[in-house]
């Protein structure tokens, strides 16, 4: 079986966490963790799981002038950009996206560690796309935390990937499902 995990990510926390979630995915999983940019129609046809995260910026997903305006942070803080923060948002990504109804989906997003109420999330809006796209059955793992200067928090990436090592194990096995 195939599993695909989109990321996007600025500056390199979230893709983080995707590899995280892909790393605890491959004991199930065939697993192909790529950035947003990478992950063409003809990748996620050929998925029979997908997983979606991305940073929360402005209590939701990324747009333009988010990335913008992370990039000119980055260059005042001298802050590392990742290599796909040039890319292609989720939000855009979404908005081309096929129906794709025979997969599960998994959410997850990266903010800051205050109630969502304040900092919004991601991930919400991304299971919400995710439906919308046609996935009838969306998981969310979650919200996972880098502080104010834009660093994961210690234990995030080891606790993504145990989120995805229980995921793994509660899906119902193939063999399962064709025993009469
Ligand atoms: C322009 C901008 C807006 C942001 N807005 C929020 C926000 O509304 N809520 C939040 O919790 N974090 C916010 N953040 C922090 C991001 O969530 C954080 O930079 C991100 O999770 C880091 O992931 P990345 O390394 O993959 O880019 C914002 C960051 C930027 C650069």
């Amino acid at each position: 079986m195939q599993a695909v995990v989109v990321y996007e990510s600025m500056y390199g926390n979230t893709r983080t966490i995707a590899e995280a979630l892909g790393d605890g995915l491959r004991s199930v999983f065939d697993t192909t963790v790529v950035p947003v940019g990478d992950a063409s129609k003809e990748v996620l046809a050929a998925a029979d799981l997908v997983a979606v995260g991305g940073p929360t910026h402005g209590h939701s997903l990324s747009r333009a002038s988010t990335r913008k305006a992370a990039a000119d942070a980055a260059r005042v803080k001298a802050l590392r950009l990742d290599a796909s923060s040039d890319g292609l948002g989720l939000r855009e990504w979404f908005d081309a996206a096929d129906r794709h109804p025979q997969a599960i989906a998994v959410a997850f997003d990266t903010r800051l560690r205050l109630h969502s109420s304040v900092t919004g999330r991601a991930g919400r809006g991304i299971a919400r796309r995710l439906r919308r796209c046609g996935f009838s059955d969306v998981r969310d793992a979650g919200s996972f935390f880098v502080d104010r200067n834009n660093e994961l928090l210690p234990g995030e990436a080891e606790r993504a990937a145990a989120w995805a090592r229980d995921f793994v194990r509660d899906l119902p096995r193939t063999e399962e499902k064709e025993t009469p």
